[in-house]
């Protein structure tokens, strides 16, 4: 028997075939492209993922045909908050529009400043959520939005073309704007304020759930025995809290993805908007989480390393394996706007204190800690909205570099426990939501640690210290720019 899980990354889709005790026993990925044709704007074209889930797919039958003909179950996990629009004959009516897609900015403050907002979903209504962008939507392209048949988040369309079926997980559902968080329902209130209503909306389950059944043509193509079951899954940062084993109040992990986000599991709904936290329904049953999110994390060194010609690996590779003390220059990370703690799509980055003398190393050095920096905003958010970490893991391809992770221990103040596994903490939470909902039960559990990394007790002073500096930086330039 195998399970899978399929996670629709931002810049590439994972997939991750484990038998019921969790062991790996392939793997596959596919990159993905994401288009840029205005400032602020991100979209993908949905028939890409289904390209990549095409694509992995094959790879995994030319690998492990035995193993893929046991499939029983597939989890799926996503980018969040992508309006994905399509009409009465499912298809697609305009790109995707990204979670880092600040086109709707004006309309998400109106949005936010009606009340209801902020009371049945218990969060701030973000530029890159899914509501504000339909309101841009039905504003810019009405022709578009008169054929809205139904929206769907970036996973949830990879299941209709695995399916056939419009279904939705809470977790991901949660990053719409339209859920009212605490109940995990749609908010016909909401949804009418928006011109839309719970007919455009898939039916929700949640992420163990069974929600569809794997269409007999595709598994026969890929050679799968008997029939396969599709479960909720959930939004990435969800997945990678099944993944990690972060359900219980006091569990948390962060994560250097494309984005970056401080997560902290929660057993209640106990939103706090005004701190900027977001506040979402887990992946599993009656449990809720709540995170920081900052809107680039590794996609500044990506950025960096795009901009000196080398890849973002040989940069971080370049740096020692321990940090002796905080850089010299300030980089502040804002290069899509920021979420947590300001909420302003505006905010554009920038490096301060750069000397003729510094070179790539030091540049690599300092976007990683402004990175470190920014994820402190966001700790102090969340203990401000009463969650409380003691300790950390940290997953997502940035984890790779010691030296990243050891500064964020030093910003932190918090010990880092990287686990066997943390690339592959959404797709692994994918594949764990899938044997749940094949099984029953089971397949959480807390992950096996490589290593730990501690705060280094003679330099946590320093970096706290030049975190009170960078955060002097925002509202000095917050007018400038
Ligand atoms: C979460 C968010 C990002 C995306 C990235 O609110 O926008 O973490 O899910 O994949």
């Amino acid at each position: 028997m195998s399970f899978l899980g399929l996670d629709l990354g931002t810049s590439g889709l994972k997939a991750l075939l484990v038998d019921d005790a969790q062991n790996i026993l392939a793997q596959a990925s596919a990159p993905l492209a994401t288009r840029r044709p205005a400032p602020g704007w991100s979209e993908q074209d949905p028939a890409d993922w289904i390209a990549a889930a095409r694509d992995v797919l094959e790879q995994l039958q030319a690998e492990v045909p035995t193993a893929l003909a046991g499939l029983r179950a597939i989890g799926l996990s996503g980018h969040m908050h992508g309006a994905t629009l399509i009409d009465a004959a499912d298809q697609v009516l305009r790109p995707c529009i990204l979670w880092n897609d600040t086109r709707a900015s004006a309309e998400a403050a109106q949005m936010d400043a009606e009340p209801n907002y902020r009371a049945i979903t218990g969060n701030i209504v973000f530029p890159g959520f899914t509501a504000p962008k339909l309101e841009w939507v039905r504003r810019h392209e009405p022709d578009v939005f008169a054929r809205i048949a139904k929206v769907l988040l970036p996973k949830d369309y990879l299941r209709l073309w695995l399916t056939g079926e419009y279904i939705s997980d809470m977790s991901d559902s949660a990053g719409t704007a339209w859920l009212d968080v605490a109940k995990r329902e749609w908010s016909d209130t909401l949804l009418a304020d928006c011109g839309l209503g719970a007919v455009q909306m898939p039916r929700l389950v949640e992420g163990s759930e069974a929600g569809g059944d794997l269409r007999p043509d595709l598994g026969a193509e890929w050679g799968v025995s008997g029939p396969v079951i599709v479960v909720g899954g959930g939004g990435d940062n969800a997945a990678a809290a099944v993944g990690t084993g972060t359900a219980d109040e006091g569990d948390a992990f962060v994560s250097l993805g494309t984005s970056g986000v401080l997560l902290a599991a929660r057993e209640a709904c106990v939103p706090q908007p005004q701190t900027a936290v977001h506040t979402f329904c887990h992946a599993l049953p009656g449990r809720w989480y709540q995170m920081g999110v900052i809107l680039a994390a590794s996609d500044c060194l990506n950025w960096l390393a795009a901009r000196v010609g080398q890849a973002p690996g040989d940069l971080a590779a370049a740096l020692p394996e321990r940090p002796d003390g905080p850089s010299p220059i300030s980089f502040l990370p804002y290069l899509s706007g920021e979420r947590t703690p300001h909420n302003d799509s505006r905010i554009r980055g920038g490096f301060l204190g750069l000397d003729i003398a510094h070179d790539t190393a030091d540049l690599t050095r300092a976007v990683m800690e402004g990175v470190a920096f920014a994820l402190g905003d966001s700790l102090i958010a969340l203990n401000s909205a009463g969650a409380r970490i003691d300790r950390c893991l940290a997953v997502g391809g940035g984890a790779r570099s010691l030296f990243w992770v050891a500064t964020l221990a030093n910003v932190l103040d918090l010990p880092m426990d990287l686990p066997e596994a943390g690339e592959m903490g959404a797709a692994l939470g994918a594949a764990r939501l899938a044997i749940c909902g094949a099984q029953g039960s089971g397949a959480l559990g807390k992950p096996r640690i490589a290593q730990t990394i501690l705060p280094d007790p003679g330099l946590v002073a320093q970096y706290r210290a030049a975190h009170e500096k960078y955060r002097a930086i925002y509202p000095a330039i917050k007018g400038l720019i």
